[in-house]
């Protein structure tokens, strides 16, 4: 069938069969739970089908065995017809269409063709269902990443599944979704920043893990123990965008074209890391590969990437998608090979790719744009390009997750949430609460900060974002928010308004006609209006002004920091829907804020050292090559460093139990001694065994150690202790140093929280030698804490000493 026309019956097939039991919906009553499965006999019925002929449905067999005998009735064509992200199911045998793209980024996303709002300017379709028009939208991922809370991060994921999973009751959404975004921020000038945990792979990586298990884990069912294979899930997370994707147009280095090159130590260092955390400690349902060549090869064609790495190494639970539409581009614009249409859908099947995303909602030259393994499937099956196994491959990896997701036989414990779900006050005052967690406090001169609601009888209220569009404060992928509160209507609250007054708030930034999905930025200043705007207003104030910044990546406002005029700047990324009550908290001394950058905010002057599609991390002297993130640069140009964050109390470290240092001996008997490259002069002879391969040794030793976080100042306050490993300092080409564990923590002021700490050893204190094994070395490694607060600096190291025996 040409696409055009099984497009059409696609359409026609998706209003009246998407929901497995169109029937029950119309029960007239909002507020009823309305809940829908594939195995209904009441379905299978209204169609002429006897479900118990159908073993697929029988619930008292095995997943594996179900879905067997799922793909055992299925054509080939039926098959071929399931492959793309816009599934036709195989309504003779009683499976209806399914649609996988859902996006769930921080809330329920109106991205792709799945996830409907009601539009109340629109009748609607199913007048028996109930209206359902917001959903919650928290704070960009960028700034729950500057909370550096873990349990934030989980209970965010938990909140989302919960409203999706009301909205696939409610046939408005589906059940799969295509977040988080866990690709490292490479460069300040990435248009994605926003959409990601940072810079740092660990952090990153934690972030996917809390975020997918939130999504994903169903409770009593997530634990030691539980059938990987059967586990059941809540909904199904997808970690995107792999790999080492992170440009997207800069310069007319476009992402569907852009060939990464990559360094195998990077590769596994930086870029897989995340990956590999979220499928091994998360154990997500999907990962999806992206539009950029690794190393010439796309990498959705990447047979090692898929079906080596993900699935055989990493032992993906679940299906590998592609970005949508990586095969056409694969075609059309990477001209890879010169493979034709047919040759990619092929080589994208035989790689490990289980379903194709396509575009299929837009319409090109009159045509719509069809995902590639359906539209060629059959053809490349004919010309013995394709082998119906691999496809059979696909679809169990497929249908395994549709049916740990309730498809087939609903979930009893999801299925009466409904529209009551969705923008509850829980679900509201987390969005609240996560984005005063995630506020970043960059410069207080003089505790300028708070402002006292009494002392400051008036505040004046100027910039361009002080009535900043729910488009600046929610980001993308999003939908409409349940409330949205502007900056000055958060202000507005506590406080009169004036133009006359003594303390002037100046709401700048950039927004994401600078920073987007596709657009890379070219510079990482503000405007210069703007600029120019922030210094006269800061000039004609009688006071120092508060300036607060929207943004996703970092800007350069040194101009700002260094201008005496310019008392307080406070970092709001994109905050979401309650972004505008949460600084008015921050401002006016509500909430004190912890947050920390989750990535480093550079002067402009960097971005010329340093091409953006340059790949490595590790800087190069020789070549007048900087080198990326707080892990390898150590150059002047950073304004504020990774992990900055001040607050309106003072922190302070102490060790509690007194280590002066630790030593670890590990017997190297039957280990693989890795050598390492030393600096010059700094040995008289390289160790015997240099350091030990992680992969071949058991991992079970640990270092731990309790420090004391004190509040000497006098406001109470969260603290985000974070924990660096610094390596040897004269092994070659190591991190300066990483993040390997971190903890918030309240502290009333005045008193103190002893916060623990147990670090694996091959974990905290590995490293990626230049052949990309991770090898611990020998020597002294150390383990340093430092509060980020440059107003009242506190830090804590002690040394690690670690020795390996014969
Ligand atoms: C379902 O499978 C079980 C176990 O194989 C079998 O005993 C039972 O008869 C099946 N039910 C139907 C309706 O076929
Ligand atoms: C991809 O290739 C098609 C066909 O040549 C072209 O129309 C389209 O603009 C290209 N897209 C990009 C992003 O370059
Ligand atoms: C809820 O969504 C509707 C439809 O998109 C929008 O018009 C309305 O403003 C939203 N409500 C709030 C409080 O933002
Ligand atoms: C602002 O004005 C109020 C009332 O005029 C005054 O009490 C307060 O001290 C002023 N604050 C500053 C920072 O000048
Ligand atoms: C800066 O210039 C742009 C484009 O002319 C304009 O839209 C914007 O409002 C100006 N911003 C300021 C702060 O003056
Ligand atoms: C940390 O403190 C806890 C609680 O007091 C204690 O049980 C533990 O042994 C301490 N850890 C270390 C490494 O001293
Ligand atoms: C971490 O986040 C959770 C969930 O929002 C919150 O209850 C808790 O107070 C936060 N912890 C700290 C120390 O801020």
């Amino acid at each position: 069938m040409a696409p055009s026309s099984r497009h059409l019956l696609l359409l026609l097939l998706a209003t009246t069969l998407i929901v497995p039991s169109a029937s029950s919906h119309d029960d007239g009553g909002a507020g009823k739970a309305v809940y829908t499965k594939v195995c209904d006999e009441s379905r299978f019925e209204a169609a002429g089908l006897v479900m118990s002929r159908y073993p697929y449905c029988n619930a008292s067999i095995p997943y594996a065995d179900r879905v067997h005998d799922l793909i055992g009735w299925m054509t080939v064509e039926e098959k071929v017809s399931n492959l793309g992200d816009w599934a036709d199911g195989a309504p003779r045998i009683g499976l209806p269409p399914y649609m996988w793209w859902s996006e769930a980024l921080h809330g329920l996303s109106s991205t792709g063709p799945t996830t409907k709002f009601d539009d109340p300017k629109k009748p609607r379709l199913h007048s028996g269902r109930a209206a359902v028009f917001n959903g919650t939208v928290f704070a960009n991922v960028i700034n729950s990443a500057a909370s550096f809370n873990e349990t934030l991060w989980m209970s965010i994921g938990q909140a989302i599944s919960t409203e999706a999973r009301a909205m696939y009751n409610l046939g408005k959404s589906g059940l799969t979704y295509w977040s988080p975004n866990i690709n490292v921020v490479r460069d300040p000038r990435w248009g994605r920043a926003l959409e990601t945990p940072g810079e740092d792979p660990y952090v990153v990586g934690r972030y996917a893990v809390n975020f997918v298990r939130g999504m994903q884990d169903v409770p009593g069912h997530a634990g030691a123990g539980v059938d990987p294979m059967s586990r059941p899930l809540k909904t199904a997370a997808c970690c995107k965008h792999y790999a080492a994707y992170d440009v997207d147009d800069w310069y007319g280095h476009n992402r569907f074209k852009f060939d990464a090159r990559v360094e195998e130590r990077d590769m596994v260092e930086t870029f897989q890391r995340p990956f590999e955390m979220c499928v091994r400690d998360g154990d997500v349902s999907s990962v999806m590969c992206s539009y950029n060549r690794v190393n010439g090869i796309p990498a959705c064609a990447d047979a090692r990437l898929l079906s080596g790495t993900i699935r055989r190494d990493w032992g993906l639970h679940g299906y590998i998608v592609s970005d949508c539409d990586a095969v056409r581009v694969m075609a059309l614009n990477a001209t890879w090979l010169g493979y034709t249409a047919v040759e990619a859908s092929a080589a994208v099947l035989k790689a490990g790719l289980d379903l194709d995303c396509g575009m299929s909602w837009i319409v090109q030259d009159g045509k719509p744009v069809m995902d590639y393994l359906t539209s060629y499937g059959m053809e490349a099956i004919r010309m013995g390009k394709m082998r119906e196994a691999d496809i059979d491959n696909a679809l169990t990896n497929l249908y395994m997750t549709l049916m740990r997701l309730g498809y087939f036989d609903g979930m009893s414990k999801y299925e009466t949430l409904n529209e009551e779900d969705i923008c509850t006050d829980q679900h509201k005052s987390l969005a609240l609460d996560g984005a005063r967690q995630g506020m970043v406090l960059l410069k207080n001169d003089d505790n300028l900060l708070p402002l006292n609601a009494e002392k400051h009888a008036a505040v004046s209220i100027r910039g361009p974002h002080a009535e900043a569009p729910e488009k600046v404060m929610d980001g993308d992928y999003t939908g409409p928010p349940c409330r949205y509160v502007t900056p000055l209507e958060g202000i507005s609250k506590d406080v009169k308004i004036a133009h006359a007054a003594n303390v002037t708030i100046y709401f700048g930034g950039i927004n994401m006609h600078i920073e987007r999905e596709g657009n890379d930025r070219e510079d990482i200043l503000l405007p210069k209006n703007q600029t120019e705007e922030i210094l006269r207003v800061a000039e004609a104030s009688p006071n120092p002004i508060v300036l607060v910044i929207l943004c996703g990546g970092g800007v350069d406002i040194s101009f700002a920091h260094g201008n005496p005029k310019i008392g307080a700047i406070l970092w709001a990324g994109y905050p979401g829907g309650e972004g505008g009550q949460a600084i008015a908290d921050v401002i006016f001394g509500r909430y004190n804020p912890g947050g920390r950058l989750p990535l480093t905010w550079f002067k402009n002057k960097y971005i010329h050292q340093i091409p953006m599609t340059s790949m490595a991390l590790r800087p190069r002297p020789d070549h007048g090559y900087p080198g990326r993130t707080y892990k390898f640069y150590d150059g002047p140009e950073v304004l504020y460093p990774f992990g900055h964050g001040l607050s309106y109390t003072k922190f302070r470290y102490e060790l509690t139990d007194a280590t002066k240092g630790a030593t670890v001996k590990i017997s190297a008997a039957g280990r693989h001694c890795k050598r390492l490259s030393y600096k010059a002069g700094t040995l008289h002879a390289a160790p015997s065994c240099p350091a030990i391969d992680v992969a071949s040794h058991a991992c079970e030793e640990t270092v731990a150690f309790n420090v004391s976080v004190i509040n000497h100042g006098d406001a109470d306050g969260a603290h985000a202790v974070l924990v660096y490993t610094i390596p040897p300092r004269e092994v070659a080409g190591a991190p300066i140093k990483q993040v390997v564990a971190f903890q918030r923590v309240f502290v009333k002021a005045g008193s103190a929280a002893t916060v623990g700490f147990k670090l694996n050893v091959c974990k905290a204190f590995g490293i990626v030698e230049k052949t990309a094994y991770t090898v611990v070395p020998s020597g002294i490694s150390a383990i340093h804490l430092e509060n980020g607060d440059s107003s009242s600096p506190s830090s804590v190291s002690f040394p690690v000493k670690i020795s390996f025996y014969a």
